[in-house]
């Protein structure tokens, strides 16, 4: 388990090329076993949750090669998947217990052989994170599921239906378009979750020959096809890294570019941080920002479902608001416990004061955190920590980097690139 060390008080400025998309590179590892063929996926990133996936994807007879980029950098990464060999349908709990996106592979395998038997999926820490919503969906569309230490199931058939999700549940989603794509018959989603990583898994589905449209908007209709072929993606970029690297640079009072990233993904995180006093341009697949000296707080700051502000990147936020000018309050209305940032961050002298719901946070900017030892608990409040020690008076250590690791690929390359005082043990 490696360490970040950081020295704050530099003022970032420069360039960052954002990568491939943790979040959607997931769901679309699970989609190659369904075209029994050869999938081609440019941009992908190279970080511990990519590993796993194709550790599974190895288990249940895929083969995998990985083509790194020839210029050097940790860019342009090309992984080939052929699924043609796939004979096994069992992901054990070596798997599943440490990332949260093997459930995927439940649809996916389904739909490839009418059988999955799947450990329950582990993954970040945020609260009680059960995937009632998949298992009852599978089951609407035909699967026979029983539950024990594992999730046994069988279909004859996956039979297309209609499915209204109590809530837009992004892996629900996902997982109901897996096992939708080979289904006999229309599936329609009602309430589906509109984040841009459903909008890339429809164009790599659709690119092996699925008929699937709506990704993006609550209702995503799927024509069950008889067979898939093989297909040739790149993976969208990822909004959250782009998120977390606009605040850190904002949070230091610095400016920057981020290059390759679509900034229709993430208006709900550049209209915060407008707000917060930034001048944020746009061109093309570039967005650039100028901080003021000090962020100024927002009266309030509430994670929803796509196209709301996203939870993943609630926790950057709250290290931004510590230090801003005024008080602001936090409601985190995605997952039950999503504030293991906030201890750590009053060890470095932040002011946030947890609502009995554990859901409600309210954070008075202080004028400077002091450098401390922290650690992360998950992977964005590992995130938070480092962007709490850009800014803090002395060093600061974030332990437990295995969970930032997850998420950022290099993450103190980046930085480091535009200025930052930091380097990985
Ligand atoms: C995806 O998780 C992301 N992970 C998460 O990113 C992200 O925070 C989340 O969507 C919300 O945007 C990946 O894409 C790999 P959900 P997921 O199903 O699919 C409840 C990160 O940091 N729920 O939309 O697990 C659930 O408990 C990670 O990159 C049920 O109750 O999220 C949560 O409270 C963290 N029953 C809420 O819905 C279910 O069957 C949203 O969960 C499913 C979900």
């Amino acid at each position: 388990m490696g360490e970040y060390r950081i020295k704050g008080g530099k003022r970032l400025k420069g360039e960052v090329r954002i990568g491939g998309s943790k979040n959607a590179v997931l769901p679309i590892f699970a989609a190659t076993v369904l075209n029994g063929s050869e999938s081609i996926l440019h941009n992908c990133p190279l970080i511990q949750d990519t590993f796993i996936s194709i550790e599974i994807l190895k288990h249940i007879g895929c083969t995998v090669t990985i083509e790194k980029s020839n210029h050097g950098d940790k860019f342009g990464n090309t992984i080939i998947v052929d699924s043609s060999k796939a004979h096994n349908w069992n992901v054990p709990e070596k798997f599943t217990n440490m990332m949260r996106s093997s459930v995927l592979f439940m649809g996916s395998l389904l739909g490839r052989f009418g059988k999955a038997d799947i450990s329950f999926p582990g993954g970040c820490k945020l609260g009680n994170r059960p995937i009632d919503m998949h298992v009852k969906s599978l089951k609407k569309m035909g699967a026979a599921i029983k539950t024990g230490d594992m999730l046994c199931c069988r279909t004859m058939q996956m039979q297309g239906t209609q499915i209204h999700l109590d809530f837009p549940s992004v892996g629900a989603t996902e997982n109901i378009m897996l096992a939708a794509a080979l289904s006999i018959g229309e599936t329609v989603i009602l309430n589906a979750a509109r984040e841009p990583e459903i909008v890339d898994l429809e164009h790599f589905l659709n690119g092996m020959g699925a008929k699937i449209k709506g990704a993006g908007t609550s209702t995503i209709v799927i024509n069950g096809a008889e067979k898939l072929h093989s297909v040739e993606h790149s993976v969208m970029p990822d909004r959250i890294v782009a998120g977390t690297y606009l605040t850190a640079v904002a949070i230091t009072g610095g400016e920057v570019s981020l290059v390759d990233i679509w900034p229709r993904d993430i208006v709900p995180v550049t209209a915060k941080l407008a707000e917060m006093g930034c001048q944020i341009s746009e061109t093309g697949n570039t967005i650039t920002l100028k901080a003021p000296p000090r962020l100024q707080y927002v009266s309030k700051l509430e994670t929803s479902p796509h196209p709301g502000f996203p939870t993943d990147l609630q926790a950057p936020f709250v290290t931004a608001l510590s230090v801003a000018d005024g008080t602001s309050v936090v409601a985190e209305n995605i997952f039950s416990c999503r504030f293991g940032h906030v201890p750590e961050l009053q060890r470095m002298g932040a002011d946030i004061m947890v609502m009995q719901d554990g859901r409600n946070f309210v954070v008075r900017g202080v004028e400077q955190l002091k450098g401390a030892s922290v650690e992360a608990t998950d992977l964005r409040c590992g995130a938070a920590l480092i962007l709490a020690g850009l800014v803090a008076e002395g060093e600061t250590t974030v332990t437990n980097s295995h969970h930032v690791e997850r998420g950022y690929q290099q993450i103190e390359l980046d930085l480091q690139a535009i200025g930052a005082n930091i380097s990985y043990h």
